[in-house]
């Protein structure tokens, strides 16, 4: 149909007669000459359509309009003196119109396809509008070409891709499971994974020693800017490993893709930190290491001043912790109004006030400092490094209460100061998780319940250390991985500290349970996050704008309406019955 790309035409082809496709990006009346700017795939090029030359061709142009599907025929010609557009790959030459076929017309857009500030939901909706932008299209060329390099770096690894059930058990990652009703066995369901976890794991007792897949995965959970309830994974597991093949592994493909994809400057080895430091200094199991600003702990200063809120709760260094935040310049930047106005933004997350101190000339101010002697204001000064101008804030309280609303606070912070540098990608691997929590009295995995521990003698069960790692990106979890347990009896075991009883986890993972009785190999792994790794990769704002079909924050696709009521009849096939919905407000 066509012989030419717009991007390939170019002043090679001057004097010959070229067809191309493609859509009506603007029209341009210069009455008597009319201009078209054809956009295919990519790029655009320019045809003119000139009555002198060709009377239909331009009588057809007339008719043209905006988002149009033509194919034009005509020779190529450099464009007149001073008419050169550089900011365009054809920009130095223009077709004359010989033959125009208007192939198919388009009713007016609903919204102007560049235009960065329509609703989203109106976009959403067409989304195969949006799709016709450069915008997605380099996204998209992106992500295919990230996903071509992830199978070339582990297939030169020796990795072997394999598919796994779409509709399967419940595999428990922490969300909840989409369900799929069985018409052949009503009342029976299947669930649609939530990662390939145990199918990997029963590969490797396979035999199949190295394991990858891009595997979509499904998660009935919360919606954020990074999580979709269908997304893709870059699924990895391996036999026969220790933590640091594993991580060998993951550096290697991370490294790869990222240098296939034009961002040489990323490093092949990342930087690591325990779970523990990461949350005493930054607050977060995944901080963001772009920039500085590192928590300090002042709970034995603290312990010692004359105010009996802190004093009581330095009493129990244990369960509390009181972290001082530095803000370099903070002083000469912030009002002290600001300072108060911090207050209302931890209070948000729980906190019951945010202290601070100001570095003036002669020493500490705020309204903490009548609570604390000299010295104890000078080490304030000594641990915290401060320097004249600079400001201090405290967060004390319940140690997971404290990290979590002053590791709130510095990424506030960096934004308003605008000190996080973009085009930069910063990794860290994040090690050592705790292999379980307690919330609210009940055990839950932090990983997943197929981690293995570091040890099971334990006083406190919060202790227990897994040999679990996330890779962070830019503070974002990029992805996670694991050593798994490959001994039936411990698996046992990590069941029942997480109160899985017998009858429970041989129903729900008795044939895991049954593998590992048959020679299951030591074995580990870790899965990406594809869409958050092209959507860091792009500096997209959401992770909606790197998959081809998004669903909103509900949940909702707006382009086909799914989720969707079903027939009465497809019902009855499944066994099911509806109950009236409470009216949702
Ligand atoms: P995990 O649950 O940490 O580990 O998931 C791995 C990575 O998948 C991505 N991810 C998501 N991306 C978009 N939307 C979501 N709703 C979403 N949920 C997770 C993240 C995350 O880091 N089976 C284990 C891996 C292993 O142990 O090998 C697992 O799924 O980038």
């Amino acid at each position: 149909m066509r012989t030419h790309y717009c991007a390939n035409v170019n002043e090679e082809h001057i004097g010959q007669e070229v067809t191309v496709a493609g859509w009506v990006s603007s029209r341009r009346d210069h009455g008597g000459l009319i201009f078209i700017d054809l956009r295919d795939k990519d790029q655009v090029v320019q045809l003119v359509c000139d009555p002198a030359d060709n009377a239909a061709a331009h009588k057809r142009a007339e008719e043209v309009r905006d988002q149009f599907v033509l194919i034009a025929t005509g020779k190529v010609r450099a464009r007149g003196e001073g008419l050169e557009n550089p900011k365009l790959k054809t920009g130095k030459i223009e077709i004359v119109v010989d033959e125009l076929v208007i192939e198919n017309r388009s009713k007016p857009m609903p919204f102007e396809l560049n235009d960065e500030k329509v609703n989203e939901e109106i976009k959403l909706k067409h989304r195969y509008l949006e799709l016709r932008t450069q915008k997605s299209y380099d996204i998209f060329k992106l992500r295919s070409k990230a996903t071509i390099a992830t199978r070339n770096a582990l297939d030169e690894l020796d990795f072997l891709e394999v598919e796994t059930p779409i509709i399967t058990k419940s595999t428990p990652e922490g969300a909840r499971d989409y369900l799929v009703p069985s018409r052949v066995h009503g009342g029976e369901f299947y669930a649609l994974p939530q990662s390939p976890q145990l199918f990997k794991q029963l590969l490797m007792v396979g035999g199949f020693d190295r394991y990858f897949q891009i595997a979509k995965c499904f998660r009935d959970e919360d919606l954020r800017a990074d999580r979709q309830p269908e997304f893709t994974q870059i699924d990895v597991e391996m036999s026969f490993c220790d933590q640091e093949d594993v991580i060998t592994v993951a550096e290697k493909l991370i490294s790869d893709v990222f240098h296939k994809c034009g961002f040489d400057s990323v490093p092949t080895k990342f930087k690591r930190m325990t779970y523990a430091d990461a949350m005493e200094n930054y607050g977060s199991d995944k901080p963001d290491m772009r920039y500085d600003l590192k928590m300090v702990d002042v709970i034995d200063i603290f312990e010692r001043c004359d105010n009996e809120i802190f004093s009581k709760i330095a009493a129990t260094p244990k369960k509390n912790r009181i972290k001082a935040l530095k803000v370099p310049k903070g002083d000469e930047i912030f009002s002290k109004r600001q300072m108060k106005g911090f207050e209302e933004y931890v209070r948000k997350f729980g906190a019951s006030g945010l202290g601070y101190f100001q570095m003036k000339e002669e020493g500490l101010k705020g309204p903490l400092a009548k609570f604390f002697t000299e010295d104890d204001l000078q080490a304030i000064i000594d641990r915290c490094e401060l320097e004249v101008g600079d400001a201090v804030f405290f967060g004390a309280g319940d140690k997971k209460l404290v990290w979590d609303y002053m590791g709130r606070f510095r990424i506030y912070l960096a934004e308003i100061m605008e000190i996080i540098p973009e085009d930069t990608f910063e990794f860290l691997w994040v090690m050592d998780f705790p292999m379980f929590e307690v919330e609210e009295g009940k055990v839950k995995a932090l990983h997943h319940p197929f981690t293995q521990p570091k040890s099971l003698d334990f006083d406190d069960i919060e202790e227990i250390e897994s040999i679990a790692y996330d890779i962070v990106l830019n503070g974002t979890e990029l992805g996670g991985g694991s050593i798994r347990i490959h001994k039936e009896d411990m698996q046992a075991e990590i069941f029942k500290l997480l109160g899985i009883d017998e009858e429970e986890a041989n129903d729900k993972f008795g044939f895991l349970l049954e593998a590992l009785k048959y020679g299951a190999p030591p074995h580990g792994g870790f899965a990406l996050g594809l869409d958050r790794m092209i959507m860091l990769m792009t500096g997209a704002s959401s992770i909606r704008e790197v998959i081809a079909f998004p669903k909103t924050q509900k949940a909702q696709c707006l382009l086909t309406q799914a989720p969707s009521e079903v027939d009465a009849e497809q019902l009855k096939e499944l066994s099911l019955r509806i109950r009236q919905q409470a009216p949702t407000a």
